[in-house]
């Protein structure tokens, strides 16, 4: 996978993606991140990259011109046209499933707006994916570039050390994370749960996969209706919602 960022803010972008798990893939060459430098792309003495908005209003627009040319270097020896992604709060919100979508690529550009956006005659032109990282603006498309190409690149084969972990993390069925304990066995006076002091590994799934219900029900219900649930995790469920009523009966 070849991720290439279009960015104003290089440096940005790779002192961000170059360190821990993220940087030490691309060390081992398990993914490529090439970041390009739109400004070097502008035609203008001064580098200009921006100008004041056609009919008025705050801020600067980034020109067309430069967004273009850079992505012309990015694909001219590209045999087929790839996703160009262009981070706006206006997108669709970014998911596990747009992440896994988008792993299987071999090369997806994201393209980082500044000031106040792009001319959108040149995102007609070369974008095919509208994301936002959530509903909240932020000064640049950079940060949200990074969370995606984080997101994406964990997926990769050989990019986390067992591939077991990005099979077993939250949204795996889409449920959450079961809680984690390790070492002291007491911390502050709270033991770890029992069953994973058995070695009973069908006990500790069992909890687990129930943690995991019990954690998605309590904090994020509404992905309960688009999750994965077994027959038992719905039997599970049944059996909450009768004590839930039956407490509420009783009192
Ligand atoms: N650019 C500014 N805010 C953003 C957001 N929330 N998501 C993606 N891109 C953005």
């Amino acid at each position: 996978m070849r991720f290439h960022v279009m960015t104003l803010f290089p440096d940005m972008v790779w002192n961000g993606l170059n360190t821990s798990i993220t940087g030490r893939a691309i060390e081992k060459n398990l993914f490529e991140l090439n970041v390009a430098n739109i400004r070097d792309y502008s035609t203008d003495k001064h580098k200009h990259v921006d100008d004041y908005p056609y009919g008025g209003g705050a801020g600067m627009v980034m020109q067309p011109g430069p967004v273009y040319d850079c992505y012309q270097d990015i694909v001219k020896d590209m045999k087929k046209k790839p996703r160009v992604v262009y981070m706006t709060p206006q997108g669709q919100v970014f998911s596990q499933a747009i992440a896994e979508e988008l792993s299987k690529e071999e090369d997806l550009i994201f393209l980082c707006g500044h000031y106040e956006g792009i001319d959108d005659r040149v995102l007609d032109e070369i974008v095919t994916d509208y994301l936002s990282i959530g509903d909240y603006v932020l000064t640049g498309g950079e940060l949200p570039a990074m969370v995606m190409i984080d997101s994406i690149s964990r997926l990769l084969p050989g990019v986390l050390n067992n591939d077991v972990s990005a099979e077993y993390e939250s949204f795996q069925d889409g449920l959450l994370e079961y809680p984690q304990y390790t070492r002291p066995e007491t911390f502050r006076g709270q033991k770890v749960p029992e069953v994973l002091l058995s070695g009973h590994h069908g006990n500790i799934e069992k909890w687990r996969r129930e943690q995991s219900l019990k954690r998605t029900l309590e904090r994020r219900p509404e992905l309960l209706e688009g999750a994965e649930l077994t027959k038992e995790d719905k039997k599970t469920l049944e059996k909450w919602e009768k004590s839930r009523v039956n407490a509420k009966k009783i009192k």
